[in-house]
């Protein structure tokens, strides 16, 4: 089920990924034990990480992942890992185990890939071919449709016997969540916002589109898709839930 939300503003659209989140957890951690959130990276999110880390949560009881990371170390100014734990992860008193960042640090990409891959598989108890259900994965979207670290016309787009896959942004690498995890999730939730992402937002919902030119059309989670826009992003969409 896709539900497009149009706000006002960016303000508005934290605010309402805000509610939305707190109300999953809640919901989530009824009928679960823990709750588990794939985080995006880039600057849109960085007011929701913000925003969260005043909430009042069971903080021993959500796990953190990333949709995908920049291949530097944790504490470089790039890195997504970075980001969230300055804005969130670092300002209240989440369990070291329940922070889950890609590695970065082996010099090889794909080793790198191939270990995020198996800690998932172990975390979430899943056999060889099964795929693990995030409650949710938080997505951006650049200007020219990539998701995660799924850029237009490159490899990932394809990896489809992996979990975790090595992304290419102008030929440098980074690590990403492939679509079949993606896709797998019981939500997937976008932040878009800015004048700047409309062309693109106007190709991902065009009836038909090329979908390698804009990655971002292929997430069609088996759970609940939600897309969050500002006014200036999505003015040309209207509220709509198919
Ligand atoms: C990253 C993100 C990337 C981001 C988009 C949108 O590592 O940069 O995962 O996919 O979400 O590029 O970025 P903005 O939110 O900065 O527009």
């Amino acid at each position: 089920m896709t539900k497009v939300q149009v706000l006002s503003d960016k303000s508005a659209l934290i605010a309402q990924a805000l509610d939305l989140i707190v109300e999953k957890i809640h919901s989530t951690l009824k009928q679960q034990e823990y709750f588990t959130i794939a985080l995006a990276g880039g600057s849109t999110p960085k007011p929701l990480y913000e925003s969260l880390a005043s909430q009042s949560l069971p903080w021993e009881k959500i796990h953190i992942f990333w949709g995908d990371e920049r291949y530097v170390p944790g504490d470089h100014p790039d890195s997504n890992q970075g980001m969230a734990r300055q804005a969130w992860l670092d300002q209240v008193s989440f369990p070291k185990e329940n922070i889950h960042p890609m590695p970065t640090s082996s010099n090889d990409p794909s080793l790198d890939a191939q270990t995020h891959d198996q800690e998932l598989k172990q975390f979430f108890g899943v056999k060889e071919g099964e795929l693990p259900t995030f409650d949710i994965i938080l997505l951006g979207m650049g200007d020219d449709g990539h998701t995660a670290s799924l850029f237009p016309k490159t490899e990932a787009l394809t990896i489809s016997d992996r979990l975790v896959t090595v992304g290419n942004k102008d030929g440098q690498p980074r690590l990403t969540f492939t679509y079949p995890l993606i896709n797998q999730a019981r939500c997937v939730m976008f932040l878009v916002a800015g004048e700047n992402k409309r062309p693109a937002l106007a190709e991902i919902f065009a009836p038909d589109a090329d979908e390698t030119l804009y990655p971002a059309r292929a997430v069609q989670p088996q759970g609940e898709l939600i897309w969050l826009l500002d006014e200036a992003a999505g003015a040309e969409l209207k509220t709509a839930t198919e």
